[in-house]
């Protein structure tokens, strides 16, 4: 039988250089989208999909994200004695989530080679990768279907978007065949095309279920585009050794590491937002009146 999936790996160790400066001191995964942290979202995400187990891979600079999901005794005293009931139940939650491990990645060497750090934690199972640069605002309906779609074929899942012919130069883009629904079967994958030699027009995004096959995969793959081990290079040789889905899907994803999609999740987020959302309508409403844009 397959063992079910308990473990989501976030890469956090990048540098985050299409974000500076505002990255510079400080993670691009603990910039805020309305009132929480961008990888807050990605860790509910992971427990909304049935995941009970985080490593987040982390380097130098980025101790935020730990002390974002540890208690916080003086500031729960603080909250406590101000009689702010509401704040200090979030504050409290946090450290009260799944169970968090982070391991360091020394050198940003690249997406591959922060999965790779993940090998003695995972050990010999399927686990879930999720980049904490996609937000996903779907509660968990696409990891929930790939999920749902490892456990059923026992193979490594990929989630692939639809995007625009001149968009695709930016992803990884895989030749695939289709299976059901949105299940396809991936064969060559290519990192990065120009629009003319895309297979495709699915960009593989930020959200994978792999079998452990990856991490020997991963051990195989040269340095390729940029000097990086490419996550894209190490599926490609994993799918000439066992067979690797897509599962395609197209709305619901913000890419939260370039300011203009952060600026879109922020809107979009806020308009949903349970207590936010009416008063920040009327004053976006107020804002395209007056720079003429309605
Ligand atoms: P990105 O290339 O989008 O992130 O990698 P980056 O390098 O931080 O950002 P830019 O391109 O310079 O703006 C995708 C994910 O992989 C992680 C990043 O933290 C991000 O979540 N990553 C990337 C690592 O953990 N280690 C690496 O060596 C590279």
């Amino acid at each position: 039988m397959n063992p079910t999936v308990r473990t989501a790996v976030i890469p956090a160790a990048g540098l985050g250089t299409r974000f500076l400066p505002a990255t510079k001191a400080q993670p691009k995964e603990m910039l805020a989208v309305v009132d929480r942290p961008a990888i807050q979202y990605v860790v509910d995400e992971a427990v909304a999909a049935g995941l009970d187990d985080v490593l987040v891979v982390t380097s130098r600079g980025k101790s935020a994200i730990e002390d974002h999901f540890d208690r916080m005794p003086e500031l729960e005293l603080e909250l406590d004695r101000k009689g702010k009931q509401d704040a200090l139940a979030a504050v409290r939650a946090l450290a009260e989530g799944p169970r968090m491990h982070y391991v360091r990645q020394g050198e940003p060497l690249g997406l591959g080679h922060a999965v790779a750090m993940a090998a003695d934690h995972v050990g010999d199972r399927p686990f879930a990768v999720l980049l904490p640069d996609d937000l996903m605002v779907d509660d968990a309906a696409l990891l929930r279907g790939m999920l749902g779609a490892n456990a059923e074929r026992g193979a490594s899942v990929i989630a692939l978007k639809r995007v625009p012919s001149e968009e695709i130069s930016a992803y990884g883009c895989p030749r695939v065949e289709p299976v059901d629904g949105p299940l396809v079967r991936i064969g060559e994958i290519v990192e990065k095309p120009s629009p003319e030699d895309a297979p495709s027009d699915l960009a593989v995004t930020g959200r994978y279920v792999f079998s452990p096959g990856i991490f020997e995969a991963l051990a195989k793959v040269e340095p390729g585009k940029g000097g990086e081990i490419q996550l894209t290079d190490a599926i490609g040789e994993l799918s000439t050794s066992e067979p690797v889905y897509g599962w395609v899907f197209e709305e619901g994803r913000y890419d939260v590491g370039t300011p203009l999609d952060h600026l879109r999740a922020t809107i979009e987020i806020a308009l949903a937002h349970p207590e936010l959302g009416e008063a920040f309508a009327a004053l976006l409403a107020d804002v395209v009146r007056r720079h003429g844009l309605d």
